[in-house]
């Protein structure tokens, strides 16, 4: 898939739903506020980087492949910062951050843990990290035998695997939420979004989010 191509999805009924579904979800439980910093890891074509930035955040994407990188930096104004990195060893100093997002990026590295002691590492206040979860519909549909499109090779995991994930960590108020019940995007899927608790986990991104200490 090409960059231009993954990020035409965003511009869908569909794509924009899920994407701003997931980004609100994220808003929620990152509490940023104008001006702050974030770092978005696993960025890709960085519609989530965008996103952050259009609510006056001052974002960076960090993804190891150039190509995407490329075409995050065409698509976006100069405010923004684009680095080459990989999730396992972050290019950047402790506590350099003051909110780190990742989205449906971690399930792709190859070290997991190793990817979510650095984020926290380079947070200074909270983070916002999406899984693609195994016991929701989205599964179902696209993540049997071994994923399709988009979601080809991600590792898919429980909310139980994804707060293991964070053990002994220098973290306190990990809150699991998930978002996107029914992935259609049909209007009864929006309807049913509005009206289920994220705090139920079985939409299709699973985010973990909390606090540095
Ligand atoms: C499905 S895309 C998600 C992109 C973006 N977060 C979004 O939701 O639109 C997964 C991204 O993870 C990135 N990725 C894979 N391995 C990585 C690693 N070791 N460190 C950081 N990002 C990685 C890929 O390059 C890709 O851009």
């Amino acid at each position: 898939m090409t960059p231009a191509d993954y990020d035409a999805w965003y511009r869908t009924p569909r794509g924009r739903w899920i994407g701003e579904t997931e980004y609100a979800l994220a808003a929620r439980g990152l509490a940023a506020q104008p001006g702050d910093s974030l770092l978005d890891v696993g960025c890709g074509t960085g519609w989530f980087t965008r996103r952050a930035a259009a609510d006056d955040l001052v974002a960076t994407g960090l993804d190891p492949d150039p190509e995407w990188l490329d075409y995050a930096r065409i698509c976006s104004s100069p405010a923004l910062s684009w680095v080459e990195g990989d999730a396992r060893g972050l290019p950047f100093a402790d506590a350099c951050f003051d909110h780190v997002l990742s989205i449906a990026a971690l399930c792709f590295v190859d070290d997991e843990r190793r990817a979510v002691a650095e984020v926290v590492r380079v947070t200074r206040r909270r983070f916002a990290l999406g899984w693609l979860n195994r016991t929701s519909l989205l599964y179902w549909q696209k993540g049997r035998h071994g994923g399709s499109g988009a979601y080809r090779s991600a590792r898919w995991h429980t909310a139980r695997e994804v707060r293991e994930m964070f053990a002994g960590l220098p973290v306190k108020n990990l809150a699991l939420r998930s978002a996107v019940f029914l992935p259609s995007g049909s209007g009864f899927a929006v309807r049913l979004e509005r009206g289920v608790p994220g705090v139920l986990p079985w939409g299709g991104l699973l985010l973990a989010t909390g606090e540095k200490t």
